[in-house]
């Protein structure tokens, strides 16, 4: 957890790349890279994602690349023996947790309510990933938790852009922001992989000026 953590207290973003194929995750991969953002969550929602994730740990080592939008324990295996290094779910589900915990990859659940936050506590997560973060009460809601359930981190996904990605990082207790925002399919369809180093270093100065 301690690599993750120390590059996510440097870089604060993690882009979400949902790959066609492996080549063009790859590629998506090193263009967020050459942008600044080396933490890369790769999502389970596309046919070739499994092999974009393994094309990215093998090609991309200067990135921590790991798998997002893990809804099974059998998902969970399948992303380690790939090379995840951590998983993302949008839920909290004790398969994924266990599998996770059982393989020493760290795990960043989902939770919208106390309710799942005191559950994620219990399963002994102190790093969760708070979605969908707009629609479930915004940073006003982080505040809330995070004054309650003290030495929790969050990384809050789902309504984070540019525009509202230093409101989010204004709270210490977010170790990160996660999004789409950074990886728009139509730039990466048509090859426009400058646009989305462009978006990577917008938001990599965006993070540095909210933790300045
Ligand atoms: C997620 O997987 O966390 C969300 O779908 C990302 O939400 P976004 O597309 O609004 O960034």
């Amino acid at each position: 957890m301690s690599d993750l953590m120390d590059r996510l207290n440097a870089t604060p973003v993690v882009p979400l790349i949902a790959a066609t194929d492996a080549n063009t995750g790859v590629k998506t991969a090193r263009a967020l890279v050459e942008g600044g953002l080396t933490v890369l969550e790769i999502v389970l929602r596309t046919p070739a994602s499994m092999e974009a994730l393994q094309a990215i740990c093998e090609q991309v080592p200067e990135a921590i690349s790991g798998a997002g939008t893990v809804l099974t324990a059998a998902q969970a295996e399948e992303t380690v023996k790939r090379g995840a290094q951590f998983i993302v779910s949008p839920g909290l589900t004790e398969g994924v947790v266990k599998t996770a915990q059982a393989n020493d990859v760290p795990i960043l659940a989902g939770i919208a309510t106390a309710t799942e936050l005191q559950q994620a506590y219990n399963y002994d997560l102190r790093t969760v990933k708070f979605f969908p973060a707009g629609l479930a009460g915004g940073p006003k809601m982080l505040k809330a938790f995070s004054s309650v359930f003290q030495g929790v981190k969050f990384m809050p996904t789902g309504g984070v852009s540019a525009a509202n990605l230093g409101d989010y990082l204004a709270n210490p207790a977010v170790l990160a922001c996660g999004g789409s925002w950074l990886t728009p399919a139509d730039a990466i369809a048509s090859g426009d992989y400058a646009a989305v180093t462009k978006l990577a270093k917008e938001a990599v100065a965006i993070a540095k000026q909210a933790r300045a």
